[in-house]
């Protein structure tokens, strides 16, 4: 199986999301051992988990989720508001990290929490010294250098940080960092990298859908 996540970061208006969706479902045909995750800004959830409820290996992700269970913390949204509307969230993405002040200890309880209301999580590290929550389901190497940048990582450096992790068995292993149509092919052709975590390339659906017809 191989992931594509799309995260669209804070891109996009009403519109433009509507957009995307209708072009995403018109061209989007199911592969048994390909799994889409689409993860939009939070305002747009609503609308990714109904155009993606019929579509079949689909799923909806939120970029974040609080570390507090509920209460009186405006602004955040926790993961009991999350379940029933997505399946996954992101957790300790490297622009959280330095933007937002994450730490490895919020990002734990996040991803306590998610499990707790029964959401997986993809848990983005920047290099080998960013810790691994191995209940996680999902880990994503991003190296900063690699995001947004053009820079991508040859398969080669990407399987050595692996090799130094020692994920558990049942934890996808997914690259991301200007991943594009041009460079995807590399990356899918070893069981090494369960998926791609995709930022850029993601907020075209037509763009977004050549990466996954390459496997
Ligand atoms: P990018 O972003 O594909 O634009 O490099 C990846 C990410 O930050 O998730």
């Amino acid at each position: 199986m191989k992931y594509f996540i799309a995260n669209w970061k804070a891109n996009k208006n009403v519109s433009e999301a509507d957009q995307w969706l209708k072009i995403f479902s018109q061209n989007y045909y199911p592969k048994e051992n390909v799994t889409i995750i689409i993860a939009p800004p939070y305002p747009f959830l609503h609308i990714v988990h109904e155009v993606v409820r019929s579509l079949k290996n689909v799923f909806v992700a939120a970029q974040d989720i609080s570390m507090y269970e509920e209460g009186n913390y405006t602004g955040e949204v926790s993961a009991k508001s999350l379940k029933g509307l997505v399946d996954y969230s992101i957790v300790g993405h490297s622009e959280r990290r330095v933007n937002f002040n994450e730490t490895d200890e919020t990002i734990d309880k996040k991803i306590d929490l998610a499990h707790k209301y029964l959401l997986k999580t993809i848990l983005c590290i920047r290099d080998g010294n960013d810790k691994i929550i191995n209940e996680t389901e999902i880990v994503a190497y991003e190296p900063i250098g690699a995001i947004g940048t053009g820079e991508n990582v040859s398969v080669e450096n990407i399987i050595a940080l692996k090799n130094k992790l020692s994920l558990g068995d049942s934890i996808k292993f997914l690259y991301g960092g200007s991943v594009s149509d041009k460079n995807v092919a590399q990356y899918l052709q070893t069981d090494a990298i369960d998926g791609l975590l995709v930022g850029g390339a993601s907020l075209d659906p037509v763009q977004f859908l050549k990466l996954s017809s390459q496997v």
